[in-house]
């Protein structure tokens, strides 16, 4: 990996005002200005409000959060509302609207002072170019009637000339927003790493699924990949501006890399022995094939973008730094904080107050990312705190409520392996804390009467832990197991699934276990009062 600036070299420039476009055919900066917080005191609005298109996408999402943290007024437009209600505050408004549908959009921006763009419709298939351009114009158009002073845009980085189909529609976008009269503060990244982004994912997928590194002759093209925080503190402060500005901007971190060079690091980061392969036949054709299988999730939209890896997408003119502050970020530091922003994210996770939706079984548990997460529930006539004590004292002498010769196996084979078994036993028969040893598990979270969050420290291809969560309805109390696998690349995947039965009798016998314990208020496995099961998988 090369530090950016030398990689760039002599093509580089600090020109920062090299791409602002002038804003002849426009209003002038001055006149949007004034001209719509006008317009919103004329319609009895006390604060002019931010749209936000893309909020139940990756980049949308994250904006969002900034937006709330800040205190402004937004109004999130989407086709699925139902995507965003219940995880936003209530100050947030949500109105249904297509950026394809002229007449969802005059309601969407009334009152609307800055507008930002995170739309794409490069999931939909090959016309996605011709969408992307209806989008553009008909937001524009419906922009600049209502008013709105400044639209903020997210496109993609590239030298004009020769660009891939996906690269020239993203830079096309800009260009049909800013030809609609209204300043538009358009940023161009290339790659954006951080969990849930379709170019991180694929590399993600790449690696983790394939047992060797495939490397044909594009994946060495440079790319100035940057962290989703940079990102979205370059997406807030274009939005945060105190007059309106109609620039391109270009954004990277401190490294230029090849995309083989991304996925060694990515291989790196995660532990993963990965030789790599050169493979001259993997034209983008047949990868653009190749992708959706390997990644169903971001697979169609990552075909999408293939193409787009023969052409450099590095930094050539940084943006006013008086304005956006350089980037700090290389992409060890962007991938590390990525990958641990992730796991505090589950680790902070509650599964049983999800939104929760009740699945069909899905073999292995539903897919979150890399992760497999299967929940299940009992309900139990006890109140929380007798429901909760046998599983604060779960392990060591008290055992695990289930098929103890299963736990004694394990342990055995734990320490063939060089792990540390059944023999820890437990601190404290009654009582836990974090950080205590649990035979070969650690408590990571405890709330007494409520939680208990155990990372499993015996040896495995990949990482598991075990979550009991405890709460009240309104006659019973509910009782939630949650296993997360985070499986260590395709051996870990295999590893899963083939002990996924056993596993799924041995956890199952577990929370039965404990829910007998908690009817009867005894704290060792009875097998009198066992009330009732079912297992439940949650959407996000
Ligand atoms: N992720 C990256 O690595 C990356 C890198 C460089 C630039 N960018 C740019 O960042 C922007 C956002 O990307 P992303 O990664 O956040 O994409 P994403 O996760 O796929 O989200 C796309 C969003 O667009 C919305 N959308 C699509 N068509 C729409 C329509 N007709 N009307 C209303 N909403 C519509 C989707 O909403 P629904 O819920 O209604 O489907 C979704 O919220 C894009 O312009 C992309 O080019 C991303």
């Amino acid at each position: 990996m090369s530090a950016c600036s030398p990689r760039a070299g002599g093509r580089s420039t600090t020109d920062s005002s090299g791409l602002s476009r002038p804003l002849s055919r426009r209003r002038s900066v001055g006149e949007g200005a004034a001209s719509a917080p006008a317009r919103s005191a004329d319609r009895g609005l006390a604060q002019p409000v931010t749209l936000l298109t893309g909020a139940s996408g990756y980049v949308g999402g994250r904006v969002l959060r900034e937006l709330e943290r800040s205190g402004r007024p937004v109004r999130c437009l989407t086709r699925r509302p139902e995507a965003l209600r219940g995880r936003m505050p209530a100050h947030t408004e949500i109105v249904t609207g297509d950026v394809l549908d002229r007449s969802s959009l005059t309601n969407a921006l009334r009152g609307v002072d800055k507008a930002c763009y995170l739309v794409h419709s490069m999931g939909r298939g090959s016309d996605f170019e011709e969408l992307d351009r209806r989008a553009a114009r008909t937001f524009g158009i419906a922009a600049s009637e209502a008013g709105v002073a400044q639209i903020v845009y997210l496109g993609g980085l590239g030298d004009a000339s020769h660009l891939s189909p996906h690269l020239a529609s993203r830079q096309q976008v800009g260009e049909l927003l800013r030809e609609s009269g209204v300043p538009t503060v358009e940023l161009r990244a290339s790659i954006v790493i951080g969990a849930g982004s379709a170019s991180f994912e694929t590399v993600r997928s790449l690696v983790e699924r394939l047992p060797v590194i495939v490397a044909p002759r594009w994946t060495e093209t440079l790319a100035q990949p940057v962290s989703i925080d940079e990102v979205v503190a370059a997406l807030v402060a274009a939005l945060s501006l105190a007059a309106p500005l109609d620039v391109i901007w270009e954004i990277g971190g401190t490294e230029c890399v090849t995309y083989a060079e991304l996925m060694r690091e990515y291989a790196r980061q995660r532990g993963l022995r990965r030789g790599q392969v050169r493979a001259p036949f993997l034209t983008p054709t047949v990868a653009r094939l190749l992708l959706p299988l390997l990644d169903p999730a971001h697979g169609r939209i990552a075909a999408a973008m293939v193409d787009g890896l023969r052409n450099e997408t590095v930094v050539r003119r940084r943006p006013d730094l008086e304005i956006l502050p350089p980037p700090t970020c290389g992409v060890s530091a962007a991938m590390a904080q990525a990958l641990a922003a992730e796991d505090r994210e589950f680790a902070q996770r509650r599964w049983c107050e999800a939104n929760a939706a009740e699945r069909p079984d899905r073999f292995g548990g539903l897919v979150f990312g890399r992760r497999m997460v299967v929940s299940r529930l009992v309900r139990v006539g006890s109140p929380p705190h007798e429901a909760f004590r046998p599983i604060e004292r779960i392990g060591g002498d008290n055992g695990w409520y289930s098929a103890s010769w299963f736990w004694s196996l394990r342990g055995c084979l734990d320490r063939v392996r060089g792990g540390r078994g059944l023999r820890r036993g437990r601190r404290d028969p009654d009582r836990l804390r974090v950080g205590d040893a649990i035979d070969f598990w650690r408590v990571e979270r405890v709330e007494p009467g409520r939680l208990l969050r155990l990372a499993a420290e015996m040896k495995m291809p990949g990482r598991l832990w075990l979550q009991f969560e405890v709460a009240t309805g309104s006659r019973t109390t509910t009782v939630c197991q949650t296993t997360i696998f985070d499986p260590a690349g395709y051996v870990g995947r295999a590893y899963w699934y083939v002990l996924y039965p056993v596993h799924r009798w041995v956890f199952g016998r577990m929370l039965r276990g404990i829910s007998r314990a908690a009817a009867s208020g005894r704290t060792r496995p009875t097998r009198k009062t066992f009330v009732s099961e079912r297992e439940i998988y949650y959407t996000m």
